[in-house]
């Protein structure tokens, strides 16, 4: 059984809108809608849909039952950090033996990476997909100045889904409990921190940007527009 674990809680502080931005209308249809659509229409057996406790039923009615996605199994609450939402989530997939993390900030996930993933975490345990860095990377000290420049065939932008065996997953985030200095941004990190894993890095594409900031709106239209024309 394939889980997708579809995250859509968080403030948004970067975004600086009145409307979070999960929620903004891209095209016709709130960002979180798109990402929503293709696992619906996927291999993934069910979705867990998290949201802030607030937007639940928001949720339910405008997005869940408004487009029909019978695949959404579960709508959970998340928690102040993202790992949080993530471990809320894993909460309602006890039968999962596959969990596929997608931030709902990014709406141009494909099926292609879906199936490309699923390949992966069965020879890997552990897979996301990610794209080659297209500037030169520097790592900075603390006062600004370059100290390193990484060869930058070894460095990739890491994206979502994140596709995990889900005891692997379960494990790592049990040991994660017990520390106190927690400071992971994606699931690749905490499979890596806590059993050593390594997650094996497969193509996603350049379009594949989460909605951070207001200029990746106006950049997820021009995305939207060409793949309706
Ligand atoms: N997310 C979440 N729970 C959190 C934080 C983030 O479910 N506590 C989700 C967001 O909805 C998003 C994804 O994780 O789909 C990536 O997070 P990010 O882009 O950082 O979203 P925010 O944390 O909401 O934004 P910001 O960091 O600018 O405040
Ligand atoms: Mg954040």
């Amino acid at each position: 059984m394939i889980t997708a674990i579809v995250l859509a809680a968080g403030k948004g502080s970067r975004m600086k809108s009145d409307i979070q931005k999960q929620f903004m209308l891209l095209g016709e249809y709130p960002v979180v809608y798109y990402s929503l659509k293709v696992f619906e229409e996927s291999r993934v057996d069910n979705i867990i849909l998290v949201t802030g406790k607030q937007d639940i039923e928001y949720c339910r009615h405008n997005i869940v039952e408004k487009y029909g996605f019978s695949k959404v199994s579960h709508i959970v609450a998340g928690g102040k950090e993202r790992y949080e939402s993530v471990k809320n989530a894993l909460k309602a997939a006890d039968e999962s033996d596959y969990i596929m993390i997608h931030d709902g900030a990014r709406p141009f996930i494909t099926d292609k990476m879906i199936e490309d993933s699923m390949e992966a975490v069965k020879r890997f345990n552990a897979c996301t997909v990610g794209m080659p860095v297209k500037d030169t990377i520097k790592m900075v000290d603390d006062k600004q100045f370059g100290v390193e420049t990484p060869d930058r065939k070894y460095v990739y932008q890491i994206q979502t889904p994140q596709t995990f065996n889900k005891g692997l997953l379960s494990d790592c985030y049990s040991k994660m409990e017990n520390d106190k200095n927690i400071a992971v941004t994606d699931d690749t990190m905490v499979v890596e921190l806590y059993s050593g894993t390594k997650s094996k890095v497969l193509a996603g594409s350049y379009k594949n940007i989460k909605i951070t900031t207001p200029e990746d709106i106006k950049i997820a239209e021009i995305f939207l527009q060409n793949m309706l024309t």
